[in-house]
């Protein structure tokens, strides 16, 4: 596996921390490389003694109700859920013994040049679909502060993206940022954006790509949470990226009426609710030029998939605190763009992954066909162009 690339914020690991953190990776290595492909085939095998019966499952929901009484699909979400309970024990213990330097670090770089900027706003409110449930096993949550000038959940988070990738989404897990530019330089290569937005940033991950892509522009990165916004704008100075971080909801933004002629996020939306989801829509249909573009990257849409690999992507919407992952793929995405002001040409696209898209252009791998569990292989982009 490629090593998380380095910069100033990345929290320090001693030799027995390293070595905890390879076994979580190597465990879920094990289990998306070599358990996960048999449970298809014990699926099909139970599917096909049911034949005579006339129980040949019509939905994901279905095919769960089945495997969830299969003891080796047990054993593997037991493990699945376990190396996830670990991976996020290991880079909380890690990034706690460091709490106060990692603090004092980020306000360190952040006078240390005048790189881009950070607007906190202390009063901003938490969504319930944000506080409710602890996202992905983050211990509280992804705006979680213990201390002043907290900077805890964005240390858990950069090198826990990096584990739970198992390092597919690039060195500085940049790949969804890659994968939207690569789609806009094909599709869309006229496009010189002077004024970008990037929805739902967390530490900034998806927004560098951006910086370098288009020199000119001025980019801005918005998130709910403070402590991701705080380690997001360290990071990207001391990696010399210039972007604008401040902490507002996606949903009701203070931008100006048709600021951005770019506007992305990067699985945010699948992280919402349906009431948020409109008014996410909504506001980008606010904050668009006329002839802005408008591309949001998330989970591969189950269209198209069987229903085994549907219900196996559909694994974190029950035992990862990803309520809303599963219940996304039931929007109508036409209608509800429609609904929300935009009346153009939409699409709606499954893309292969930037890393895997490079790896295959060398010859090191074949295309993936979307659904591989761990994210491996596709994101689904959809968005449009407004008129
Ligand atoms: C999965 S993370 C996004 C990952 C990030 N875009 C990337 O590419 O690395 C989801 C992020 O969306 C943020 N978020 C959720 N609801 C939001 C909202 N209504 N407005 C702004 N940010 C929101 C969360 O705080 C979290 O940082």
């Amino acid at each position: 596996m490629e090593l998380q690339g380095k910069h100033d914020m990345l929290p320090e690991n001693t030799h027995d921390e390293a070595s905890r953190q390879m076994y979580v990776s190597n465990l879920k290595l094990h289990l998306a490389n070599h358990i996960s492909p048999k449970l298809k085939s014990t699926y099909q095998k139970t599917i096909n003694l049911n034949k005579n019966k006339n129980l040949f499952p019509k939905s994901r929901h279905e095919v769960r109700k089945v495997m969830n009484k299969e003891s080796s699909y047990q054993i593997w979400s037991s493990l699945q859920r376990t190396s996830q309970e670990m991976k996020q024990d290991i880079q909380s213990e890690i990034a706690e013994r460091q709490i106060y330097v990692l603090a004092k670090k980020a306000k360190t770089i952040k006078n240390r040049s005048s790189l881009g900027s950070l607007k906190l706003n202390k009063k901003l409110e938490v969504p319930r679909y944000m506080s409710a449930v602890d996202i992905h096993c983050i211990p509280g949550g992804y705006h979680n502060e213990l201390i002043e000038d907290d900077v805890l959940p964005g240390a858990v988070y950069d090198p826990g993206v990096f584990l739970y990738s198992m390092g597919r989404m690039g060195a500085y897990n940049e790949d969804m940022g890659k994968t939207i530019i690569s789609f806009i330089k094909e599709k869309y290569s006229k496009l010189n954006p002077k004024k970008i937005l990037d929805m739902g940033c967390s530490v900034g991950h998806s927004t560098t790509p951006y910086v370098d892509t288009f020199p000119g522009s001025d980019v801005h990165a918005i998130d709910i949470s403070g402590p991701f916004l705080r380690y997001g704008h360290s990071r990207a100075k001391s990696m010399s990226k210039k972007i604008h971080f401040s902490q507002q909801n996606a949903e009701k933004t203070n931008f100006k009426d048709r600021s951005f002629d770019l506007i992305v996020s990067h699985i945010l939306l699948h992280e919402t609710s349906h009431p948020a989801f409109k008014n996410i829509m909504k506001e980008c249909n606010r904050l668009l030029k006329p002839g802005g573009l408008m591309v949001h990257a998330e989970t591969p849409e189950f269209e198209g998939m069987d229903f085994y690999d549907q219900f196996i992507l559909d694994w974190d919407t029950y035992n990862n605190n990803e309520p809303f992952w599963g219940p996304l793929k039931e929007i109508n995405l036409k209608q509800t763009l429609n609904e929300c002001g935009f009346d153009t040409k939409f699409f709606f696209k499954n893309v292969q992954q930037s890393a895997i898209q490079n790896e295959y252009a060398q010859g090191r791998t074949k295309l993936f066909q979307g659904g591989d569990f761990g994210g491996a292989g596709a994101w689904f982009l959809f968005g449009c162009k407004k008129n």
